[in-house]
Order: C-alpha cells, then structure tokens, then sequence
C-alpha cells in the first residue's frame, strides 16, 4: 500500500542564483539553492525535507566511506520555450536506482520520496534549469549508509539525497577511447550492473593512465578474456555496423536510460537494432573494411558522444568524421527536439514539472 510521505520544506535566504552565468556552463560546478534529504532508520523512512544546499555532518566511522554502501543516479531536466520544465524519463532512474539497492544491501527508496520529492525539488530550483539550448539542469539523486560502526555488515541507517545543478556538455569534443585489456571493470555476478560509487573509483587508475598516453577514456572488456566490448564506464557504446545499430549486451554493463531511448526511437524509424556481444575483433574488422560506419558513447551526462578513434593493442583506428554521420546527427537532433519539447512526446517520455 502507497504511504505518504509528508515533504517538509525550508526555503534558502540566500539564493546563489544571480551568481549563475548560464551562457558559460560546465559540468557539475554549480549546485543549485535547495536538497532533499530523506532519512532512514529503524526499517523506515522517516524524516524527509527540502532544505538548503548546505554540507552534511558524518561520523568519521561512516559506513559508507569504509565500505562503499554509495549508489546513485544521473538524471536531466530540461527548459521548453513556454517556460515549463520537462526532467527526462526519471520513472527509468527510480527503477534502476532500486535495483543498485537491492544489490548493494540497501533499503529500496519509496516511490513517494524519490518521484514527488523530486518532483517538488525541481519545482522549487525550477529557475535553475538552464534556458539555454545545450544545456540542462543535471539531477543527482544519493544514497549511502550513515550508520557510525565498523563492523562489515549492511548499514542501519542511510540517507538518501538529491541535489541538482545547472549544466553544460560533459564531453565538448569527440573521443578518442582505448581498448583496456589488462584491467577489469565488472565481472559476471558482480556490481557491474548497479550505479555503485567503486565502479568509478575503480575506473580512475587505468582511466588516468590511457589519459597518459592520449585518449580520453576507456573501453572496457569482458573480465574473463577481455575479448567481449562492454561499456565506456562514463556512458554506454552504440556501433552502426552495417545497416544496424548495436550496443554490448552484457549483464556486467549500466541499463543506460540514453542508450535505451536511442535504440528505441532506431527501432521506431525502422532500423534494425541488436543488443548482444560485440568482440574486439568484430569492432576493428568493422573499422577496417568500413562496416562500422559510426560510434558513440550514450548516457545521461554524455547525453551522444561521437568516437573519432579507437586504440588497440598499439594501433589506432580511425573512424569517419562526426559531422557526416547520418544517425547519430539525427538521433541527437530529435531526442534534443524531443526533450526542449519542439516535438511532440509520442513516447511519453517527457515528465513535466
Ligand atoms: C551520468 O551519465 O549521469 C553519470 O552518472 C555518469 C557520470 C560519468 C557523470
């Protein structure tokens, strides 16, 4: 039975709105006026509120900095013309944010806290969400366990959070990505899957030493042989091979909500979509014989991000140029159409606030 949840609010007196330069913005540097914060205790949820954007107070024995209980979320709303905001698909992150807990040992967050509460929380910082074409108000959903003990087991409290902040391009440039062949991300069986925070602290080492050597960022591989391509650890890999798109399909990859709208709308224009495993070897042939015509990395902050080259085993393999490439120019273009609502939402994908 749906509970509800009594959203307490606490407006700020010290708005940083005005100090917002919304025609210069980059990823993540600006937090917007307000949070949600929920906590829980005792098997429930209790106290949830809306509050300043402010530092929170933790116990040096938080169990989530000794133990990684930490999952979140990555979401995006949108400014139309009208002035309404739109977040997109944000049913999708709730789902996969609950499915990160289970994993994780941690306690589902309900319905009522997580969708009206952001739903109230975007209404308030609405004047955050950036009018501007390009850019949008990136949403930032949290959980992690508080409870101050050192004994490895699930926590007994957590805290769930949302904050949210204007922003640009994640990427302002097509990527040169590197096949990893030595380091894993995600092994079958494991977290993979989950939007864990050790995915991506594990993923800064190798990262930073393909970066020594050039590239931008990582294709990961299977863990076993490292034969199979899985995903880009920031965002999710889409190849147009041939006459069909095709994203890696293995259970150790993030369920990208992007990744998932973009073969969709393929599917809907009547191309022909696969989401299986790709190897190493497919992709280079492709490149080589000119079957693989685009590439990209799909998600929420990458939002689609041309690749330009491929490292591989010492060799580099060049792709065609950004700018001529049929689907990916038309997929971005509708899906932006879509979500600055210049289109109309066949899909229902459009969450209005
Ligand atoms: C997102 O796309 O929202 C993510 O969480 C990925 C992260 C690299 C910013």
């Amino acid at each position: 039975m749906a509970h509800s949840y009594e959203i307490k609010v606490e407006l700020t007196k010290d708005s940083q709105l005005a100090k917002v330069d919304f025609n210069n913005l980059k990823f993540g540097q600006i937090l917007s006026d307000h949070m949600l914060v929920a906590d829980y205790d005792d098997g429930e949820w209790k106290e949830v509120k809306i509050v300043p954007y402010a530092n929170l107070s933790l116990s040096p024995a938080t169990s989530a900095l000794h133990y990684g209980q930490a999952i979140f979320e990555g979401i995006k709303a949108y400014k139309f013309e009208d002035g309404r905001v739109s977040i997109f698909r944000p049913d999708r992150n709730f789902d996969r944010f609950n499915k990160s807990a289970v994993r994780l040992e941690m306690p589902e967050v309900p319905r009522e806290i997580f969708m009206d509460g952001l739903k109230k929380l975007i209404d308030i910082d609405r004047s955050f969400v950036p009018p501007t074409t390009g850019a949008s108000l990136y949403i930032r959903p949290f959980m992690f366990g508080t409870e101050p003990a050192l004994g490895v087991h699930p926590s007994k409290s957590y805290k769930f959070v949302i904050i949210t902040g204007p922003v640009g391009a994640y990427y302002n440039k097509p990527l040169r990505v590197k096949v990893e062949t030595y380091f894993t991300r995600a092994a079958a069986g494991g977290v993979g899957f989950s939007k864990n925070a050790g995915n991506y602290a594990l993923s800064l080492y190798p990262t930073r030493l393909a970066q020594d050597e050039g590239f931008d960022q990582l294709i990961w591989t299977d863990a076993k042989e490292h034969k199979y391509i899985e995903e880009a650890g920031t965002a999710n890999l889409v190849f147009m091979l041939g006459d069909t798109l095709i994203t890696p399909g293995s259970e150790t990859v993030l369920q990208g909500v992007t990744r998932h709208s973009i073969m969709d709308l393929a599917k809907s224009w009547g191309i022909k979509t696969e989401t299986r495993d790709v190897s190493v070897q497919e992709l280079i042939e492709g490149i080589e014989t000119g079957k693989v015509s685009e590439a990209f990395a799909a998600g929420t902050a990458a939002t689609l991000t041309p690749i330009s080259e491929i490292g591989y085993e010492g060799k580099i393999y060049k792709l065609s140029d950004p700018a001529t490439r049929e689907f990916s120019n038309k997929v971005l273009d509708y899906l932006n159409q879509l979500r600055y609502g210049k289109v109309e939402d066949p899909f229902g994908w459009n969450f209005i606030v």
